[in-house]
């Protein structure tokens, strides 16, 4: 295994962290997965900067977290994402959330979405290794130098051409990590995520890379770390599919039984229902299951019977029925 792991100076131990899903992991799903199973670090959902400064309460609402020291429950660190073109718009917000506590930055240059894309925002300026080095070092120099600044990217837009120079551009920009979501913009989600792409990389830069992309099982994530050549990992869709997948990953726990795992959407709902978001419950719910629907046959079933279901307390029950 090589010595890529940041997040400690531990070579060889394991770091796995959760993956920004805007719209899927709030702050309610990094407080319950979190206290699941070891994770190292989450980054929030992507904060979209244009041409304003956001106030506190914006940030706030991103990540909750900040009123808690920056951590969720369990004392794993949350760090801000932010996804933007300009330099100084995303710089200037990078203090604001460090001010308010976020234990460090990270930024996305992987969001895949058109309208994100159609303003330059994203996946988009993998085309532009300068414009991204001017962002990354723009942010180091704004924020500081004890809080990392870490990327999220991809392995290109419509080809890897320039991977290595956006992950060099990165690296020169003074960015202390790179997780790298193994695929195009052009790739979507679509299967497979091309592992041994990192490893490319990894041989032109020296920042530590954290490998991304369709880790759903212990074994995938040993293959991941073979063929890319990462200690650390980065897990999003996985961990919904599979609740406890960082404990099965790390210490081999079971997977999580059907039921613990109603009774974690109950959680969930609990959790949420204290929130303004409250409101998106009944779809964030249905949302789970899509995925959940992966690992466990029976939420196939469940789903069918909540699918049409719209008030909340109607979706519950059905839920409660399972335990
Ligand atoms: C619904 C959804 C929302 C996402 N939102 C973000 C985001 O806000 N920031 C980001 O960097 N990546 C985002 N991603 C990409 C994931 O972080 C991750 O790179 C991708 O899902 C591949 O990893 P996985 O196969 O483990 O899910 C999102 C992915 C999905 C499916």
């Amino acid at each position: 295994m090589t010595n890529t792991s940041l997040l400690s100076e531990q070579s060889g131990a394991m770091k796995i962290i959760l993956a920004p899903m805007e719209g899927v992991v709030d702050h309610a799903m990094r407080e319950l997965l979190t206290a699941l199973g070891p994770y190292d670090l989450c980054i929030t959902e992507f904060v979209r900067v244009v041409d304003q400064v956001y106030k506190p309460p914006y940030f706030h609402r991103i990540s909750p977290e900040l009123r808690q020291g920056g951590t969720t429950r369990a004392g794993v660190p949350v760090r801000v994402q932010l996804l933007g073109q300009h330099p100084d718009w995303m710089a200037e917000n990078a203090v604001v959330a460090t001010d308010l506590g976020s234990p460090g930055i990270d930024i996305n240059f992987g969001c895949p979405a058109k309208t994100v894309n159609r303003n330059k925002g994203g996946a988009v300026l993998l085309q532009e290794p300068e414009t991204l080095y001017k962002i990354v070092s723009r942010i180091r120099a704004a924020v500081p130098d004890h809080l990392p600044v870490s990327v999220k990217m991809r392995l290109g837009y419509e080809n890897t051409d320039l991977a290595t120079d956006c992950a060099r551009a990165i690296e020169d920009g003074g960015a202390s990590l790179l997780t790298i979501h193994a695929r195009t913009k052009v790739d979507g989600y679509r299967p497979p995520a091309h592992w041994h792409l990192i490893k490319d990389i990894r041989q032109q830069v020296s920042l530590p890379l954290v490998a991304n992309g369709d880790i759903w099982s212990r074994a995938d994530a040993e293959k991941c770390r073979i063929v890319s050549g990462c200690d650390d990992l980065m897990i999003g869709r996985g961990a919904l599919c599979l609740p406890n997948l960082s404990a099965v990953i790390q210490d081999d726990a079971a997977p999580m039984a059907w039921e613990k795992t109603c009774a974690l959407l109950l959680d969930y709902a609990v959790f949420v229902r204290d929130d303004k978001q409250r409101g998106y419950l009944p779809s964030r719910l249905k949302q789970w299951f899509r995925y959940l629907k992966r690992q466990y046959p029976e939420a196939e079933i469940l789903f069918e019977k909540i699918k049409r279901l719209r008030e909340l307390d109607q979706i519950l029950a059905v839920i409660k029925q399972e335990l």
